[in-house]
Order: C-alpha cells, then sequence, then structure tokens
C-alpha cells in the first residue's frame, strides 16, 4: 500500500489520505472473501443495528470501502467520520479523535495468506467491524461519550479501567434483544463481528460466562487478549451503554477508580494501544 498513503501534515503524521483507486484486484478479491463469510454468520449471530448500519454506511460484498462515500452517508446520520490512520495511535489520540466523532481506521487489506489471522488491525476490522455501529444514533452518542470520558483519566488506574470497558464493549459487546437470533444474545463487538472463530463461541459456546454488564464489574475484570474470552458481558440497550459511561466519567472525577482490581491488562503504551485494537483481528 506504500502509494496509496500520503501524509497530511507533519503534526497529524499518524492521519493520512486514502486512494480507493490504489487498491488492486487481489485487495477487493480478499475483502469479497471476509465480507461473505462474515456476513453469512452474522445473519444469526450479529446484532441488528450491525447488519442495518453495514447497509446504511454502503458497504458492498466486492469492493473495499471508499472512506469518502462510507463519510457520506454516515455524516449525514450521525455526524460520524472514519478517517484514515497509518496504523496505531497513542491512547490520548484515539480517545480525543472519538470525542470528536472522527474514528481512525486503517485502511490496508491484509494479504490472502493471512485470512484468519493478522497480529495488526487492518481495514476490514475497523471499517467492516467497527463503523457499521457508528451510523446508529444512540451508540454513536456513546463512543463520542467514552472519547470525552477517557479523556478526563490522568492516572494508569482509571486508563485501565477505561481500557476494560473499551473492551468488554466496543469491542468485544454481547446483547440482548427480540431481533437476536439463539438465546436472544448476539453480538455488536468489533472483535466478535470481524473474528473468524470467536463469534459462535462467544455466542453459543457453554464454555462462555455472559454476564450482565455492570460498570463495578467490568472495571475490576481483567482479560487477555490472546485467547477466546471466558467471560463476556452483556448489554440490554445502547441507552444504558451511554448511561454507563457517563458514571464512569463521575467515578473518575470522584476518585473512584483509584484501585481497580489488578491483574491483566497491565497499563503500558503497547498494552493500551493493543486493547484499542486487539491482535486476534481476523
Ligand atoms: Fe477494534
Amino acid at each position: 500500500m506504500g502509494t496509496q498513503n500520503s501524509t497530511s501534515t507533519a503534526s497529524q503524521s499518524f492521519f493520512i489520505t486514502q486512494n480507493p483507486d490504489a487498491y488492486s484486484a487481489e485487495d477487493h478479491a480478499v475483502w469479497s472473501i471476509l465480507y461473505d463469510r462474515r456476513m453469512q454468520a452474522l445473519q444469526a449471530t450479529g446484532s441488528r443495528v450491525f447488519l442495518e448500519g453495514a447497509e446504511r454506511i454502503g458497504l458492498r460484498p466486492d469492493r473495499v470501502p471508499d472512506l469518502a462515500e462510507v463519510n457520506r452517508r454516515l455524516g449525514a446520520r450521525t455526524g460520524w467520520t472514519a478517517v484514515a490512520v497509518s496504523g496505531f495511535l497513542p491512547a490520548r489520540e484515539f480517545f480525543a479523535s472519538l470525542s470528536n466523532r472522527r474514528f481512525p481506521t486503517t485502511i490496508r487489506v491484509r494479504p490472502r495468506q493471512q485470512l484468519d489471522y493478522l497480529p495488526e488491525p487492518d481495514i476490514f476490522h475497523d471499517v467492516f467491524g467497527h463503523v457499521p455501529l457508528h451510523a446508529h444514533r444512540v451508540f454513536a452518542d456513546f463512543l463520542q461519550r467514552f472519547g470525552r470520558a477517557a479523556g478526563a483519566a490522568t492516572t494508569a488506574e482509571q486508563v485501565e479501567a477505561m481500557a476494560r470497558l473499551f473492551w468488554f464493549t466496543v469491542e468485544f459487546g454481547l446483547m440482548r434483544s427480540r431481533t437476536c437470533g439463539k438465546d436472544g444474545i448476539c453480538a455488536y463487538g468489533s472483535g466478535l463481528l470481524s473474528s473468524y472463530g470467536e463469534l459462535f463461541h462467544s455466542v453459543e459456546s457453554a464454555e462462555v460466562e455472559r454476564r450482565p454488564l455492570r460498570l463495578e464489574d467490568v472495571v475490576h475484570q481483567p482479560f487477555r487478549i490472546d485467547r477466546y474470552q471466558p467471560l463476556l458481558f452483556v448489554v440490554e440497550s445502547f441507552e444504558q451503554l451511554y448511561e454507563m459511561v457517563g458514571e464512569l466519567e463521575n467515578w473518575v472525577r470522584a476518585g473512584k477508580l483509584d484501585e481497580v482490581a489488578g491483574g491483566e491488562p497491565g497499563v503500558s503504551e503497547d498494552d493500551l494501544r493493543s486493547f484499542l485494537t486487539p491482535a486476534r483481528v481476523a
């Protein structure tokens, strides 16, 4: 993708420009395989919000998304945009973007040899997995509010709590809804939506504990990024998420997050980056 990206300014070196004409036939073919596979599985296990969102932002089975086109549709609905980045962003930059309704997305397409496993994010994880949710009014507000709340964090413990809530909702969240398939539970987290192996496991496996999402539980709950999740949290609605982030911000300001339980993840800059874009993005 070397010819595809151009840096915008020196001070914003991680923001780049997508040239949709630079994608090769192979890039489109890989996108197509991933899209078909995932969409088939997601009819039964993905949330309606995701499926409707994918349609609303104009994702196509045969083409790598053109972000300008996605943003025309998305912006008209919720004011969100997907902005191309060259790779991982520092956590602060990432959350600051969210607070401005800008979602950083990588634009590279994974190689065919790594269809099912990729150690870093690509456009399939970032745009297919994340962006359709941004067309939902309440989720869109929740994510912006999350960005603002994270901006208030000043300690490693607070950042750890933020990372845990982000991980168990935006990346690996389950929801309960009448419109969900089996047992009324389906996935809305991007790490599940874009994952070849973990989606069914998360929704159907008896080995997974699915717990109602409560802020006091999730901020103390360690997680590992290198295995299928044995514990996931279920929300009843996106309104619940929106309210919860407001509460999280109150807890930060009240010093209530200064003693979150230890355990994984530890908060290093590298870890932080990986929380925001998990390694298992197949
Ligand atoms: Fe992600």
